[in-house]
Order: structure tokens, then sequence, then C-alpha cells
């Protein structure tokens, strides 16, 4: 393989595992591993500048920016840490420093947590705003949010601090409170959050501030930024601020050479365990901060500091077999029965495979000893083989199943996609139940006094094979069923009931057609007047539809051509089912910009961009990106970019303020 080669290799593999850790929230490989293939492409691309790339995966400072938040430029840009896993690195970053000051320098050590970091500026001690990394440039303003972390101090102690600075830390959500939560969500049947670092970061993006002061965050801080600071050193400088009232660590240690930092490193990774919040490393910082200044940064870190991540916890165990579970759309998950073993704290007999791929990279026999890693996820995953404990006894390889476990059809696999499926979506089991399971629960139709279990009965006494059945079911039909009363009887069948009046939106939502979610089911309805015409639409119809593409609208045609759905939509809607918009929403529809061409542009105060975005679809516009001659005309808040506005005027586009855009609807 050609250098370039294994670059182009990297990148592509590397913009999967993001993908796969931060939108699907499925990691296939562990962080160390991920951190080790990019650090390989920094290498490469450093040997090889020819072959840089704007969109690299190197390029990236990660970015948690939220449409719905005000975003604010950083005074001093977010940075990130070199990460290292090695204890020669940590000498090595000693010796370079060492080289570098030719002078006597002390190290603060500090434990690194795992949460989302935090940007707090404080002025005449009082909090003024706080901002979250977001790209490292500008972050949301989250101050509401963040005003509601009690160990957060709105108005300072003291009287030395600086009139105006900034301080930084990590927002976490402490371990006991994350279990409590998802025990919650569990109960409520939402989807869990796979470790607390997610649950506080997904917290702090809440939109109503009540729920985040509910979720009981913590903070802890790291990090003083100002002109005008009280004391030379960093380590000084923070024991200071914990008397104006901040949570600082106190567990940070100032060490003289390298072996009091590896004394540091060891003590701290085993009683690590016994602290309240998640850490996942060490962060090692020169302490005087005249030295920090000489020191510099390159351009993604501070040459100053350092971070050693610890050794995710990880256990040795035998694989026993692999079985397979069938979920809702039919995508089949291998699932590896392990020897029960002792993993921090829990003993584990079940992880996750994940998919053909990652059985096949880890070449996987029977009786195969696995190693087992949780690093802060609720399922655990197989991260390697012990390839010296096979010895001569090698057990059978894993071979991905080639038929349904519960019904035996033949399973297929989507080109691009890694999962395989089984297609018998009306005929399999676990199927239909999960597609009724989906469709009576709370964001779908909500359907009281049913869940789960009550699917499972309904189905094994053969009383429904699918959603519409449940619409003939009688209070008869259910009392007299296993711990079933009257009473029992009698909210079910209100339940459902009362299910005839959930919106067309989320009845779109609970057909439970593939890729629509409870987003895209508003889109759709808002953008088609009754199912009958959603039933209808051709792609080019379906992909005219904000944010839906080729790949939804290919999953909703491939729905509707199926005869059976057709029915089943045909027995909901004469059951009584909202199978149109209603007449409320209906009523805020119009053609007024039947034909349009609308671009939206700079900054608005009475209603969010994506709310005139809306607007303008829900006339009959179209909310197009860029101006052209075609653009009928442009909804111009503050700020409108200099470039659109010579270009509009060229074009002679008409510009529109938000008062005269609104007076046009109403
Ligand atoms: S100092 C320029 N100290 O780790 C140095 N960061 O990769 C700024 N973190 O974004 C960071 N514990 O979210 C620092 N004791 C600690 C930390 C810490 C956790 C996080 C922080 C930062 C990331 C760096």
């Amino acid at each position: 393989m050609t250098p370039k080669e294994r670059i182009e290799k990297l990148r592509e593999e590397l913009h999967q595992h993001n993908y796969n850790y931060y939108v699907l929230n499925a990691p296939v490989i562990s962080d160390m591993e991920f951190d080790f293939q990019l650090r390989e492409l920094q290498d490469l691309e450093q040997q090889y500048p020819e072959y840089k790339d704007e969109n690299s995966p190197t390029m990236r400072v990660g970015s948690d920016l939220n449409k719905n938040f005000t975003q604010v430029a950083h005074k001093y840009p977010m940075l990130s840490l070199g990460n290292t896993y090695s204890e020669a690195e940590i000498t090595d970053f000693y010796d370079r420093t060492k080289r570098a000051l030719n002078n006597d320098f002390e190290i603060c050590c500090e434990l690194k947590y795992d949460g989302t970091s935090i940007a707090l500026t404080y002025e005449n001690g009082k909090l003024i705003r706080a901002v979250t990394r977001g790209d490292g440039e500008k972050g949301d303003d989250v101050t509401d949010n963040v005003k509601t972390i009690r160990s957060i101090p709105l108005v300072l102690h003291g009287d030395n601090y600086p009139q105006s600075f900034e301080i930084r830390g990590e927002i976490l959500l402490p371990w006991n409170v994350f279990e409590e939560l998802n025990k919650e969500r569990e109960a409520r049947e939402e989807p869990l959050f796979a470790n607390p670092r997610n649950a506080a970061s997904g917290t702090l993006k809440l939109q109503n501030s009540a729920v985040v002061a509910s979720r009981k965050l913590d903070a802890y801080l790291y990090y003083l930024l100002g002109d005008n600071l009280p004391c030379e050193g960093h380590f000084e400088n923070l024991q200071e601020a914990r008397k104006w009232g901040f949570k600082v660590p106190d567990t940070m240690r100032k060490c003289s050479s390298p072996a009091e930092i590896f004394e540091y490193i060891n003590y701290w990774d085993v009683e690590r365990k016994n602290l309240p919040v998640a850490t996942d490393g060490i962060v090692l910082k020169v302490n005087n901060l005249l030295q920090q200044k000489n020191l510099g940064f390159t351009a993604k870190s501070p040459r100053w500091a350092i971070a050693y991540k610890f050794q995710a916890e990880r256990a040795l165990t035998r694989l026993n077999k692999v079985t397979y579970q069938v979920g809702r759309t039919g995508a089949v998950t291998p699932v590896a029965n392990l020897e029960p073993v002792q993993l921090s704290g829990t003993v584990v007999k079940r992880a996750s495979l994940h998919n053909a791929d990652i059985i096949e990279n880890l070449d996987l026999h029977i009786g195969d000893m696995v190693y087992v890693e949780k690093g802060g996820e609720i399922i655990p995953k197989i991260t390697g083989v012990d390839m010296d404990a096979r010895g001569f006894m090698l057990g059978e390889k894993v071979k991905f199943m080639t038929h349904c476990p519960e019904c035996a059809t033949e399973l297929i696999r989507y080109p691009g996609e890694a999962a395989h499926y089984c297609p018998n979506e009306t005929g399999c089991p676990p199927q239909i139940k999960a597609k009724m399971e989906h469709f009576i629960s709370r964001r779908a139709m909500n359907i009281d006094g049913m869940g789960p279990e009550t699917i499972d009965m309904f189905y094994r006494l053969g009383m429904v094979k699918n959603s519409a059945d449940l619409y003939e079911l009688t209070a008869s039909d259910i009392k007299g069923l296993d711990r079933m009363g009257e009473r029992s009887a009698e909210n079910i069948i209100n339940g459902i009931n009362g299910s005839k009046e959930v919106p067309f939106e989320r009845v779109i939502f609970a057909l439970g057609i593939r890729f629509v979610g409870e987003t895209v089911a508003k889109k759709l309805a808002r953008s088609f007047a009754n199912i009958d015409e959603l039933a209808q639409a051709n792609l080019e119809r379906l992909t005219s539809v904000d944010e839906i593409g080729d790949k939804i609208a290919q999953s909703i045609i491939t729905y509707f051509s199926n005869k059976m759905n057709c029915e089943l939509v045909e027995r909901l809607k004469a059951a009584g089912l909202q199978m149109q918009r209603s007449q409320e929403e209906e009523d805020s529809y119009s053609d007024k910009l039947a034909g349009m061409s609308v671009v939206i542009s700079g900054v608005f105060t009475q209603h969010s961009r994506d709310e005139y975005k809306t607007m303008i679809e829900k006339h009959g516009g179209k909310n197009v990106g860029s101006i052209s001659s075609k653009t009928s005309f442009i909804l111009a808040g503050d700020n409108m970019g200099p470039s659109k506005l010579e270009k509009a005027q060229k074009l002679g586009v008409r510009i529109m303020n938000e008062e005269e855009f609104l007076a046009l609807l109403a």
C-alpha cells in the first residue's frame, strides 16, 4: 500500500468510526484503537503534506453546536489536549519540556474528567455567561441551563478575584444520578444514555432549564484564564478560585520528576473507581504561567500540557456461543454468550458483536478467550482475542447466520450497510411483536395500559397479528386472561380508543417505516395533507421535502408498494385513526408562497431560522440556500452577509425584513 492509499484508507475508516460513535452511539472499536489510527494518520499527513485535505478526520476539533442556542465566540479558543497511552511518551513530554525551558519547572497533575467542557465568564464577581466548547472557536450559550448547577457559584466570595476572567471545567453527571436517570428512562421506555458523558452533554442542551435543574449535574473546574490572575502558578490560582466558591478538585498535585508523576498515575488508576464521577485519564500541565506562555501552542493543543488516558478496564473470558437477536426492522444483531466474568463491579455474561464484519475482523472461534471492555458504556464489547490461548483445540469459526433464527427466512444484506436483515417483515414473530410494541409506545400511539408483555400475550394467544387487530379487541376478549381483571381490560380498551385522537404526525411515526423517526414523520405530516397523498408520492415529490433524501424516500416508497402495508393502513383508517392533518393545522397552511424560492439570511429577532423555514414551506414556498436569478426574495434579518447583499442587489432580488414577511403571510 502506498502512503497515499494508506492515508485515504485511514480517513475513510476514521470518518466511519466518528459516525458510529457520535451519531449512532455504537462504536465498534475502542477509544484507544481510534486514537492510534488517528495518530497514524496525523503522522502520515505531517510526513506527506502534499496529501493535505481540509476535511480529513484530523481537522476535526469536534463540534457540539446546536441550532437552538445562540452562538458565542470564545475569547480564548478552546483547544484539546494531545493524548497518550504510554508512560514512555510521558517521559518524552517531560524531557522535551525540560529542554525547551532550560530551567526548573513543576508539573501539575490532575484527573481528566470525562464529561462535557464548559467556559464560564465572570465579571465583577458575577457569572455572566456559560458557553460550551462548540467547534473550539465558538460555542453555544447555555447560561440558563448552567445556572441550575448548584456547585457553580453565581456570585463569588472573597475580594481578590479579577474584575473579569474565564474559568473552565467539566460538567458531569455523577454515576449514581446517571444510574437513577437511566432506570427512570427505562420505565418510560425512553432510549437509555450510553454513558454519563452523553447524559451530561444531552442534559446541558435541553431547552427546558427546569428539567436541567432536576438532573443534578455537577461541575469541576480546572483552568483559570484572564489578564490579572492573582498568582504565577496554575495550581496556586486554582487554590484561590476554590476560595471564591468554585469546586476545584483537591486531587491535584504538583510533581517535580517523572517518578512522582508515575506515582500519581498509578495511584489514581486504581483509586478513581471510588470517585463519584467518571474519569478517563490524567492531565499534566506545566505549572508556571510564564513557562506555559514560553512553550506556547501548536495549531490544536498547548505544548505545555498532555493527557494520559487510562487503559479501559477489561476482562478475559471464554466465548461459549454466539446467538442472534432480531429487532423491529429485522436487523439481526449477533450477541456473544460468555463465561460469566467480573468487570468493573458487575458480572458480564453477554457482549454485543455488532455485525458480521466485526466478527470477521476478530477472526472469532467458539471457545476463544476474548477481551471484554466496558469503558463507560452499558453494553460491554469484545475488543480482541487472546491468540496465544488458542493452543491445538481451535473451536469452530464463527460464521454469521445465513437464515433468521426466529423464522428461518434467508437473511439479506443491503449494499453499503453492515447489518444483516431478515426480510420476512410480516411473518417473523419478533419483528411482528416489536412493530406492535413500537406502535403502542408513548411517543407513537401512546396506548395506556399496554406494554410489551401484553403484546406478547395477545400475540401468543393469536388475538393480534398486527396493529390494526388491536382496534378490533373488546373488553370481553381480554377479561379473564392471565392477570387481567375487568378494570385492566377496560383500561386497555379505553387506551386503544383514546389513541384515535393521536395526531397524524405520530400516526406516521407509529407505522414504523424504516428510517422514518419522529422528526421525519413531522416533516412528512407538514408536507402531505393525508396518508393517501403520502402513499402515492414518487421519489421526486418525497425528496422535495426538506431533509428527506433518497434513502428515506425510497424506504417510504417500498413501504407503500407492499400490499400488506396498504391493507393495514386502510384498516387503521377505517378504525378511525387520524390519517390527515387536523383542521387547526390545515388552517395554518396556504399557497401564498406557491412556486417561490426564498433565501433566508442573517439573524432574526421574532422567530428562529427554523421557524421561518417551516413557515415558508407551510405556505407553499421553498427554502433555498443560495441566491440566483430564480430567487423570489430574500428574507433578511440583521447582519446579512455583505457578499449576499451585493449579489442580491446585482440580480435585483427583493430583500424583505421580518416584519414585511410576517405581514405578507398574515
Ligand atoms: S485542561 C488547553 N484539565 O479534556 C488545556 N482538561 O482534551 C485545556 N478535561 O476539552 C484543558 N479534565 O474537556 C483540562 N483536568 C483537566 C481536564 C480536562 C478533563 C477535558 C476537557 C478538554 C479535554 C482535553
